[in-house]
């Protein structure tokens, strides 16, 4: 195992579409999710998609620990191998979000589906579909979004609330004061 440098915003790994992967099973596969999954502890952060780490497949990981869920009750480590997300109504949530590949910055405003299905592989090749709401479902869309060359600003319709995360928090404070 090894821990993998994560690419930045700019770079062209970020911005281009990844592969489907042929075989979820393969050994490959989980070499590269066990380095994955070491990046993602090293670095902290709740997800990570397979382009971060400069291998342009369509892999992602995540998981919601209980005290970061402000919508259920967590959700334990999770594999997607080409995942694909569908949302179920029309409704919509405005949240913050950060990213490994924009470090130190922060988006207070980013719209997402607030209720998804999904479907992925796992890397015993077997298809599973989920439904998720609120933060889980905010997590998997922004991971998924990064196995299309998309990252949160492009999402945001408001970049007043984009910037590094210290003068933002120091902005609100202010703003309370
Ligand atoms: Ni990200």
């Amino acid at each position: 195992m090894a821990i993998l440098k994560i690419a930045r915003m700019g770079h062209p790994v970020l911005a281009r579409q990844a592969d489907p992967v042929d075989d979820p099973t393969a050994p490959e596969i989980r070499r590269l999710v066990a380095d994955m999954l070491e990046t993602l502890a090293d670095a902290g952060g709740v997800g990570l998609a397979a382009p971060q780490v400069h291998v342009p497949l369509r892999v992602v990981i995540f998981a919601v620990p209980e005290s970061r869920d402000r919508d259920g009750p967590g959700v334990p480590l999770t594999v997607l191998v080409n995942p694909e997300v569908t949302p179920l109504d029309d409704a919509q949530d405005n949240d913050w979000e950060g990213c490994l590949s924009i470090p130190g910055m922060v988006g207070l405003s980013v719209p997402r589906w607030s209720r998804i299905g999904y479907a992925f592989h796992g890397l015993d090749g077997k298809s599973e579909e989920r439904e998720a709401h609120g933060f889980h479902a905010r997590v998997v869309q922004h991971e998924c979004d990064h196995l299309d060359g998309i990252l949160y600003p492009m999402r945001m319709t408001d970049l007043d609330g984009f910037g590094f995360s210290e003068e933002i928090m120091r902005r609100d404070k202010e703003a309370e004061a």
